[in-house]
């Protein structure tokens, strides 16, 4: 009995780890006090305890050798077991009082005097006494979880409203860790810290070996399961980094299994266009118009007929193309905005036609598309393709309106991006807000055009 009432409060102890909390400012002084308390309770009121189970062992004496001494036996064990249980719950209790985000975000909110105060008069023996006080605190809440550490500034419509959604820098140094998303709303301004730093992976440590699994890493917190988020968009200046990262998810691509069928379309012939004269891949690459109207056409009607092969009577219902083996077939559109500038109206909007066409209706016969791009344009690219792409990078050095208008969002913190290939992402179901991310490392010596032909020969 006592050692589920002690189990109960040991689970609401530890539950409380991810729950909110405020911060309390000024800090309490010394609970030493309160604290030798707790202990002399929880010895007084063991102490009753096993007095009264021990007067109770001579009774159970009647009951014959081996079960007196399995009696005891349990009775010891249980001794030990309160007595830990209760120990380690007093110390859980110890150990929340002094938490070290609390500390350091009450000594933050002391160091920026986060906090109102005035003067008030006491009288005193006749003499007028002035005191300062604390009338106001900016407030703060907090909660922690495995990987992250969460900061709510709640937003009360005091001088604090507007100071709440500035503190970034602040609580990334006062905490010691790094910034990973924010969030705002009317009523508070969010911060994710990461408490492991995310790292960079390399090349070779993107695809998950398992069997099955077409999970593609992309740093070393986070990973996405292709078909769960077929459609990407990347955007990034030139030098950004888009050309490494697709060349790298094309090598990911191709150690799937079974591996992917990647169509490329490069209308500036630039690096991918290359990929033409790889063994399997002339027929997929295209650089005029004519042709890539070509491409999107035939995977348009590459995803018709799985849709008549495949998914033609109920027995279809919930599958998808891997649970009939196929492949997923990725189109790689790069330079899609200049592509859409350079043909005429009647030619790009058959284009557009097919890429919405893809994005509506690819998903469960596996045919994908990945649109790469310089500005994230509305015009450029119409809110809704741009809302069927579940992941979404933005890359480089760039304000915070084109990352915005990226995300579809308008009120995340941007820090500036310097790390060639570093940029923000965000992907459908693993992130509610952009997080900042390096794409996997690319050495110099690594050779694309090698390893895609070593690939494509299954070696
Ligand atoms: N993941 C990476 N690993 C190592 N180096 C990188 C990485 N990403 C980018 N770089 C470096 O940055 C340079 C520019 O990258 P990249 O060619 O991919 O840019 P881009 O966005 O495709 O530019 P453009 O729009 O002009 O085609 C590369 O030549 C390389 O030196
Ligand atoms: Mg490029």
């Amino acid at each position: 009995m006592m050692l589920s009432i002690l189990n109960k409060f040991l689970r609401v102890t530890r539950k409380k780890g991810d729950e909110w909390k405020d911060v309390v400012f000024p800090q309490k002084k010394n609970t030493f006090l309160i604290k030798c308390l707790g202990l002399l309770v929880i010895f007084i009121s063991l102490s009753i305890f096993w007095d009264k189970v021990g007067n109770a062992i001579p009774r159970i004496n009647f009951l014959g050798g081996l079960i007196n001494l399995l009696l005891i036996g349990l009775l010891i064990v249980f001794w030990l077991g309160t007595t830990y249980l209760s120990i380690k719950g007093y110390l859980a209790l110890f150990k929340r009082n002094k938490s070290w985000i609390a500390n350091n975000l009450a000594y933050m909110i002391g160091s920026l005097k986060l906090y109102d105060e005035e003067y008030f008069e006491t009288t005193n023996k006749d003499k007028v006494v002035r005191e300062k006080r604390i009338t106001r605190v900016i407030r703060i809440k907090y909660k922690e979880t495995d990987k992250h550490v969460f900061v709510r500034i709640m937003r009360d419509g005091d001088r604090f409203t507007s100071e709440a959604t500035k503190l970034g820098e602040n609580l990334e140094s006062s905490l010691g860790l790094e910034l990973d998303s924010t969030n705002q709303t009317v009523h508070y301004a969010e911060y994710v810290f990461l408490k492991h730093k995310d790292e960079r992976i390399a090349l070779d440590s993107t695809v998950t070996s398992v069997n099955d699994s077409d999970e593609i890493k992309i740093t070393g917190n986070i990973s996405y399961e292709l078909h769960k988020v077929p459609h990407s968009l990347i955007v990034g200046g030139t030098g950004s980094g888009k050309s490494f990262f697709i060349l790298g998810k094309i090598v990911s691509y191709l150690k799937l299994s079974p591996q992917a069928d990647l169509r490329i379309i490069d209308p500036k012939k630039a690096d991918l266009s290359l990929l033409r004269f790889v063994t399997g891949f002339e027929n997929k690459v295209a650089t005029e118009a004519n042709q890539i109207c070509r491409i999107l056409r035939e995977t348009v009607e590459l995803m018709e007929q799985r849709y008549t092969d495949y998914f033609n009577d109920v027995s279809a219902f919930g599958k998808t193309y891997r649970d009939f083996g196929l492949p997923p077939v990725i189109i790689i559109f790069d330079e899609f905005s200049a592509f859409m500038h350079s043909v005429d109206k009647k030619v790009a909007k058959e284009a557009l036609d097919y890429v919405f066409t893809l994005v509506m209706k690819g998903r469960q016969a596996g045919v994908m598309i990945e649109i790469l791009m310089q500005r994230p344009s509305a015009d450029d690219l119409p809110t809704n393709i741009r809302a069927q792409m579940g992941f979404k990078a933005g890359l480089g050095a760039m304000d915070s309106i084109g990352y915005n208008m990226i995300f579809d969002t308008n009120n995340v913190e941007y820090k500036t991006v310097i790390e060639k290939g570093g940029g923000y992402i965000q992907i459908d179901g693993k992130h509610t807000a952009p997080v900042y991310f390096e794409t996997p490392y690319i050495d110099k010596e690594f050779d694309f055009i090698a390893e895609i032909e070593n690939l494509m020969q299954g070696r």
